[in-house]
């Protein structure tokens, strides 16, 4: 049973984030309860304003649960989820004395897996089909234009149906930030700058800042020196452009193989290393992790730790083991096709 005013949330992310996010949850909403976790989901109960929902970063979407149900997997069974959502009850996400008797345009976004016969889009369909049934001043909008979005998952024969909270500004940070080709999304560097667990007082750092993301989500919370280097001048100059309105941030043209920063200055280092196809063969990447590490060992102080996204797996242990580090996998994501690693290194 849902207590009064006890809201159900699902959140998406990153698939393999979710163990850092769930942290970040429990973390920052002191009631929350953690109802179910799958591949990129989350679900979770909290009475909190959603204002203090909205505080996760991590997480790329925010959605209410409204409903769990059963739809049958062939294209005659799309004629009971018409009928399901002719009479579901959606009072607890819309205001329906302000939006049942008016002229509404609403999107229901569908997903499938499984074995079914029918199609994504016969979902969405037939669901908006039943929803303007309930409601008959209600129309279909366009992805680019509508007021209410609704989102619609199917796994084999099981349902479940949200009302979106969040739209792609949420993820972005609003619309001014650019990004470099080789940007994380916010979202995802906001995730590895958690897991760092940030400290009000450190030096934090990211030797291969890019846009400056990961130093952008750092500075969300307080902190005693925050700086961030890149060795090509175009990025750089992107980097000191987004995050220009956060003050005492340092942004500085650099190459991380030779890194101008005193020894055993550093408390943390949270970075997505160049990988993929970016740039550079095997050897190449191995020599820049070794210069790269052989710095980091002189810049950390004792007890420092860094958090390292990279695919280049083999690359980064062979370093971190010539060093002594101690050296962890923290998550293996999916992202664009590759799946690379996050890992934590203890100085
Ligand atoms: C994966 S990208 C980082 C992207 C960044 N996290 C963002 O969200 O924009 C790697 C960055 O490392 C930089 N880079 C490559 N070699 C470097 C070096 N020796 N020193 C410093 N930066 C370097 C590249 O210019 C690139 O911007």
């Amino acid at each position: 049973m849902t207590a009064i005013n006890e809201t159900v949330y699902m959140s998406t992310m990153l698939a393999g984030l979710e163990n850092i996010i769930v942290d970040e949850i429990r973390s920052k909403i002191s009631d929350a309860q953690i109802v179910e976790i799958q591949r990129g989901k989350i679900f979770f109960r909290s009475k909190q304003p959603l204002q203090n929902v909205m505080s996760l970063r991590s997480i790329d979407n925010l959605f209410i649960f409204v409903s769990k149900f059963s739809v049958g997997p062939h294209k005659v069974h799309l004629k009971e989820l018409e009928q399901k959502m002719k009479v579901i009850d959606i009072s607890k996400v819309i205001d329906l004395s302000k939006f049942s008797n008016r002229n509404v345009s609403f999107l229901i976004n569908s997903s499938r897996s499984g074995k079914q016969t029918y199609s994504r889009f016969d979902l969405s369909d037939a669901a908006s089909q039943g929803l303007m049934q309930q409601f008959p001043k209600w129309n279909i909008g366009t992805p680019e234009d509508h007021l209410l979005e609704f989102r619609l998952d199917v796994t084999d024969e099981e349902a479940i149906f949200c009302y979106r909270l969040t739209d792609s500004t949420f993820r972005f940070r609003g619309k001014q930030r650019m990004f470099s080709q080789a940007a994380l999304r916010p979202t995802i560097a906001h995730a590895l700058v958690w897991h760092s667990q940030p400290d009000k007082d450190e030096c934090f750092v990211d030797p291969f800042c890019g846009s400056g993301t990961i130093v952008a989500e750092r500075a969300y919370y307080p902190f005693g020196k925050l700086l961030g280097g890149d060795i090509s001048e175009d990025v750089t100059e992107v980097a000191m452009m987004n995050t220009a309105k956060i003050d005492n941030l340092v942004i500085r043209q650099w190459d991380a193989r030779e890194l101008p920063l005193g020894e055993g200055t550093v408390d943390k280092v949270v970075s997505n290393l160049p990988f993929g196809e970016q740039i550079l063969n095997q050897d190449e990447i191995y020599d820049l992790y070794l210069k790269f590490m052989k710095q980091l060992k002189r810049v950390m102080k004792p007890n420092g730790q860094a958090i390292l996204m990279t695919d280049k797996v083999d690359e980064l242990l062979r370093v971190t083991d010539k060093f002594n580090l101690e050296c962890y996998i923290q998550a293996e994501l999916s992202l664009k096709g590759l799946h690379p690693k996050v890992f934590k290194l203890n100085f």
